[in-house]
């Protein structure tokens, strides 16, 4: 697929994130409509098979959402009512809006500053007699430090559920995020490194576990009308894994292009915007750069000059879970200074694949030029 732009002047409005989508995929979701197998079929088949590959062989199935695959995961993995799981407030709502619709009780840790993850410290901290597990996000696409963190569920004998959505490809000591927990789970919405339109995937450590997902998804079926367990609708359709198939075939090339930009923007804004905090790369962490993030004590202001300079941004996330509307009655008491200050500071850059060297260097320049006022 051609990049727009690739070489010419960098002119227009620079989006926040573009879904790249091509002949290829609109092909493959004609060859699905003449086929007339439209839902769970045999593209949704092989899209797990092919997905596989990309979390160390480990069982993959497909759903409607990224939250149905965390919501799925969590209850395939036997989690409900009178548990606690651990998860950040500095995420999006719906990594807690599975726990809580697994009727399980979200238990909000902090981060800590330089790569947004979860605080293997504040986790700890955290742990009660309910606690049955940990569900890191992997947040940007920074991988969190799955070691400490399985260091503490093996301690206290809990689970890890990865919250996997924003980091396709993303590794932690060599490995694929998505291959450390029990369950982990990835999305696939418009804007993230690849896409189905909407979907989902829940990795699954063992085929028992692979097994309940299956159920759930399928109002507790396997085999046609012998329903053994009560179950959702949740499936994945085929024209969504027949984009995804075409996708998984680019994001390879897609994150490295997304590592590529990153590295322009570290190393020019470095010099550029002295006074902006860049996004930091742990040791053993391989960034999928979903976001690129840097954070700022003048953030809306620098939004708005941004946006005023054509280069579209974002905030992920201006409110910390724990005080939003749908949690803050339930979740009094949380202490998380560090989630709550990045919340005050984050702001994402471009940083996706579409973007010409021009484009960076046009982000570059508006951004050293916000920050001097
Ligand atoms: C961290 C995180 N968790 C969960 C989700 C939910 O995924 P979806 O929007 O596909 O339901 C998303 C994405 O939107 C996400 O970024």
């Amino acid at each position: 697929m051609e990049l727009a732009g690739a070489n010419g002047p960098s002119t227009g409005q620079i989006s926040a994130a573009r879904p790249l989508i091509g002949e290829e995929e609109r092909q493959a979701v004609d060859r699905v409509l003449a086929s007339g197998m439209m839902v769970q079929g045999p593209e949704v088949a092989a899209f797990e098979t092919e997905f596989a590959a990309l979390v160390d062989g480990r069982t993959c199935v497909a759903v409607n959402s990224g939250t149905s695959a965390l919501h799925l995961g969590l209850l395939a993995a036997g989690v409900g009512p009178g548990d606690e799981v651990i998860v950040p407030s500095f995420t999006f709502a719906g990594t807690a809006n599975a726990v809580a619709l697994a009727g399980a009780t979200p238990v909000f840790a902090d981060i800590e500053p330089r790569f947004f993850c979860l605080d293997p410290a504040s986790v700890e901290a955290a742990v009660t007699p309910r606690t049955v597990g940990i569900m890191p996000v992997h947040l940007y696409g920074h991988p969190a430090d799955l070691d400490a963190l399985q260091a503490i569920a093996d301690r206290y004998g809990l689970a890890l559920f990865e919250d996997a959505c924003q980091a396709h490809l993303a590794r932690w000591r060599g490995r694929p995020v998505g291959a450390f927990g029990k369950v982990a789970a990835f999305s696939f919405y418009p804007t993230k490194n690849m896409t189905t339109g909407e979907g989902g995937m829940v990795v699954c450590a063992d085929e028992a576990v692979a097994r309940k997902v299956r159920l759930l998804r399928n109002q507790g079926m396997e085999r046609r009308y012998e329903n053994e367990v009560v179950g959702f609708n949740t499936r994945m359709t085929d024209m969504a894994a027949a984009i995804g198939r075409v996708q998984l075939g680019r994001v390879t090339g897609w994150t490295a292009r997304r590592r590529a930009n990153a590295a322009v923007l570290s190393s020019e804004l470095a010099v550029e915007a002295p006074g902006v905090a860049l996004p930091q790369v742990a040791e053993g962490a391989e960034h999928a750069y979903h976001q690129y993030t840097i954070r700022t004590d003048d953030r809306d202001a620098i939004q708005s000059r941004l946006q005023e300079a054509g280069i579209g941004t974002g905030v992920y996330y201006p409110i910390p879970t724990h005080q939003l509307p749908s949690f803050a009655s339930g979740a009094g008491g949380f202490e998380l200074p560090v989630t709550e200050q990045v919340c005050r500071e984050v702001l994402s850059l471009p940083v996706h694949p579409a973007l010409s060297h021009p484009d960076l260097e046009r982000i570059v320049a508006a951004v050293a030029k916000a920050v001097a006022g």
